[in-house]
């Protein structure tokens, strides 16, 4: 092997020991660079004749050009290395299952209104729904509790900036309000049979919502839920309700032989009026008289404030607490954990 071929050999020995890059760059300058082996070839030259020159410096070209190319190959596959690495180091495995979100439910109350609305939704009942912010018209005057009415101060109420003097707006204190919005609708609607003296389309209608009242425990919330039902005809009467009622509970609790207690009470908008009380006959509440609704005949005060004449329309409303038939339907005892939004609570409902 004359001295060229060795020169190009120990040149690409020494590229491929280089590891990287810098590496390379430095067996580069050792024969390519100003002061590199190539370079003092060249110079060696000088001395030589134009003939010898001429051959002598094609050989060197011939070996410095097989030099280039092997740093060019050197360099190229330095870079096919790093890049490599680089896709390894990012690979993507498209075949991982993607990361999933959580699938969302209902909140326990939601479930229980819905609830609610189909089993009275199959007995006819309409849904119908009213303003939070009420004014003092319809949470107590229209529902038969004037201003001084003691009635008033079983409702410890939020009161609102607006409304009229002396009357001020409020946060509902019950759904009841919207027995008599509902109503003064549905009689506008038919004006012109009733007018015609003509019989109107019953009312059947329940209504659920939020409701206020100042006050905060375990078993009260300052915001809790209601749902008003309410069912006005020219003869409708409390044997309905109890029908109505029993049919529901039976059917919300799922217990064929749950027993209904209608104890006599006192609201201003019903008389005569009853709490209505339930008593499941196995499980952990088995035996105990549990309070679930307000209820009661139609008071003709009310009748006669929903623009229909108490002589000739009569019926009855109730009212009862989604929040409490949740927590008997799962058993809470804490009706704060539905309102602290605690996911690992809420979650089990699903
Ligand atoms: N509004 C009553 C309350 O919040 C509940 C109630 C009682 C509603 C009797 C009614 C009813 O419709 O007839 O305590």
């Amino acid at each position: 092997m004359n001295e060229l071929d060795s020169l190009v050999e120990s040149a690409t020995q020494l590229f491929a020991q280089s590891a990287t890059p810098a590496d390379l760059e430095n067996a580069k300058a050792q024969f390519l660079g100003k002061s590199g082996r190539v370079t003092e070839l060249m110079k060696g030259m000088a001395q030589l004749s134009v003939e010898e020159k001429k051959s002598r410096g094609a050989a060197i070209n011939v070996a410095k050009q097989a030099i280039e190319a092997a740093l060019t190959a050197r360099r190229q596959a330095l870079a096919d290395a790093e890049l490599q690495v680089q896709l390894k180091a990012e690979a993507l495995d498209v075949s991982l299952p993607g990361r999933q979100r959580g699938q969302g439910g209902l909140h326990p109350v939601s479930l229980t209104l819905e609830r609610i609305q189909g089993i009275f939704g199959s007995m006819g009942f309409d849904v119908a729904e009213g303003p939070e912010i009420e004014t003092d018209w319809f949470n107590f005057t229209a529902l038969n509790t004037p201003e001084d009415h003691p009635a008033r101060s079983m409702h410890d109420t939020f009161y609102v900036e607006g409304g009229a003097p002396g009357a001020p707006n409020l946060l509902r204190t019950h759904t009841s309000p919207v027995q008599v919005r509902h109503a003064v609708q549905h009689v506008k609607k038919h004006r012109a049979l009733l007018d015609a003296g003509q019989p109107m389309p019953e009312i059947r209608v329940i209504v659920p919502g939020r409701t206020y009242r100042v006050d905060s425990d375990a078993t009260h919330s300052p915001m809790f839920h209601q749902c008003e039902g309410l069912w006005i005809g020219e003869n409708v009467s409390f044997k309905d309700l109890k029908v109505i009622f029993t049919a529901f509970c039976r059917t919300f609790f799922e217990s064929d032989d749950l027993v209904l207690r209608f104890r006599p009470s006192f609201f201003p908008f019903t008389e005569p009026s009853a709490e209505i009380d339930i008593q499941f006959q196995s499980g952990p509440l088995a035996g105990r008289w549990l309070e679930v609704a307000g209820s009661g005949q139609v008071h003709p005060n009310v009748v006669r404030n929903m623009g229909l004449d108490p002589e000739k329309y009569i019926g009855f409303a109730f009212g009862m607490g989604p929040d409490r038939l949740t927590m008997l339907r799962y058993g809470v005892n804490d009706l704060r954990l539905f309102f602290d939004g605690d996911i690992r609570f809420l979650s089990q409902f699903q």
